[in-house]
Formats: C-alpha cells, sequence, structure tokens
C-alpha cells in the first residue's frame, strides 16, 4: 500500500517531495532519477532547484531518464518533452545534459526507440527514484487506459481526452500529436522508490480510482498500490474523493 500524504498546497508538497529527492541524492550522489513532465511536478523541482542554488546538495553526478516523448516531434521543437525537461528541470538543477535522457520520437527505425530506452537504463542500473504525475483520466507517463501492467518503453496512441488536456501546449488542438513513446507500467515498476503527485479537483477521480480501485489496467496509475516503495503526495482538492 502506498503511503498517502494529504498537503496544504503545491508549494508544500514540492518542498516535501523534493526532501525525498535530496535526501536521495545525499545518499547517493550518482542517484539515477525518473521524470515526469506536466505541470504537477514543477513546484518540486523549483524546490529542488532552490537547495541547489543554496548549495544544500550537488547534483552533479544525478543522471535522469524522463518517462515520455510525443512521436514525431523533433527534439528542439519547443514543446517537445525534451525541450521541456531541459527548460524546467535540467537548466533550472543545473544537471549535465549529456546525462539526462528522454525516448527518441523521431529518427529511423522508430519501432526499436522502446527497446533502446530500455537498454539505456538499465545500462544506467535502472531508475532509483521516479517522480510521477497523474492525468485526468488516471493515466502516468502517457500509459492510456488499457496499457499492460508489464508494459516496457513503447509507442502508444493519446487518448482523446489527453490530447484535449494538452492542447494547452500547442497553437491548435489539431497539431497535438497522436502517438507518443512513453516509458511503461512495467518500467515504472521497476523504479526502486515512486513519488506520485496530484494536485486539484480534476484529479480527484483518477486519485481515487487509482489508489482505491482495484488494480488494473483501465487505470494504470492503480499499478502504484503493487509498488512497495510508494508515495503520493496530493493536496485536499486532489484527495476530495478519497
Ligand atoms: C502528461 C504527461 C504525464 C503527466 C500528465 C499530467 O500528459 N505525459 O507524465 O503526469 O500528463 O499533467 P499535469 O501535471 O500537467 O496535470
Amino acid at each position: 500500500m502506498a503511503e498517502i500524504i494529504i498537503v496544504r498546497d503545491q508549494a508544500e508538497a514540492g518542498s516535501l517531495a523534493a526532501s525525498i529527492i535530496i535526501g536521495k541524492i545525499s545518499s547517493n550522489p550518482a542517484t539515477v532519477l525518473g521524470l515526469a513532465t506536466g505541470s504537477t511536478p514543477l513546484s518540486t523541482y523549483a524546490a529542488v532547484a532552490q537547495a541547489v542554488r543554496d548549495h544544500r546538495i550537488d547534483v552533479s553526478g544525478v543522471r535522469g531518464f524522463a518517462l515520455d516523448e510525443y512521436l514525431g516531434v523533433p527534439p528542439q521543437h519547443p514543446e517537445s518533452y525534451r525541450s521541456v525537461i531541459t527548460r524546467e528541470v535540467v537548466e533550472p538543477l543545473g544537471l549535465n545534459p549529456d546525462q539526462v535522457f528522454t525516448p527518441r520520437g523521431t529518427g529511423e527505425h522508430i519501432g526499436q526507440a522502446g527497446a533502446e530506452y530500455e537498454a539505456l537504463i538499465a545500462g544506467a542500473g535502472g531508475i532509483d527514484l521516479q517522480i510521477l504525475g497523474i492525468g485526468s483520466n488516471g493515466h502516468i507517463a502517457f500509459n492510456e487506459p488499457g496499457s499492460s501492467l508489464a508494459s516496457p518503453t513503447r509507442i502508444k496512441a493519446l487518448a482523446e481526452q489527453t490530447r484535449r488536456d494538452n492542447a494547452r501546449f500547442f497553437g491548435n488542438p489539431d497539431e497535438v500529436p497522436t502517438h507518443c513513446i512513453t516509458q511503461g507500467l512495467g518500467t515504472i515498476l521497476r523504479a526502486r522508490q515512486l513519488v506520485l503527485l496530484a494536485f486539484g479537483a480534476n484529479k480527484a477521480q483518477a486519485v481515487a480510482a487509482a489508489l482505491e480501485g482495484p488494480v488494473s489496467s483501465v487505470v494504470p496509475g492503480s499499478v502504484v498500490q503493487q509498488h512497495p516503495h510508494a508515495t503520493v503526495i496530493i493536496d485536499e482538492e486532489a484527495a476530495s474523493t478519497l
């Protein structure tokens, strides 16, 4: 059973999640972090960045793996997850960009990109601490409802709801990609520790289904129930239907 912590607001969630990250890096300077995109982890990244500026932590040895990437969006596109991770994590924290990886969403033999990414993660010794958000339909990373609980990194179609949720990042809703490449639920379960964050009333149903419903591919976030070391940090609104 995941540990569930209900906090007042995103700032408190961010400092709490950051303290978990900082503790991990303090005990292992070569920590491998799993990095989520989206608005949810921003207060966490901001709190870690502050700790770096205050010289409370040395992140020079930290490595990172993003959860997912849009298919067909080149890395230099401002809304590619490569760009987002660079802007929101690598630069503010001062991570070594060569040690932070995102799945490849373009290029030749794209069908092999998932296996390549799994090999990269395995080569780094696996992910020590995976940061997760959750989609309003219960997805984690881009594992949409219907994802196998054992799935590896692979290409997936995006749910219409996810495309609508993410349309705000693209000029025109039609420009939201239809497919992605995402770490699988199996990949995420192999991370040694999970921290899942969720805020706001529009996440309440997904949070309740993930934490209190059956573990099922219908609600991908429910895999946190199967993980031996998962912490869920949510605000009152996201917790309102627990
Ligand atoms: C995106 C990402 C997920 C993220 C989720 C929630 O589609 N692929 O990793 O957790 O949606 O996003 P937000 O945190 O902006 O609500």
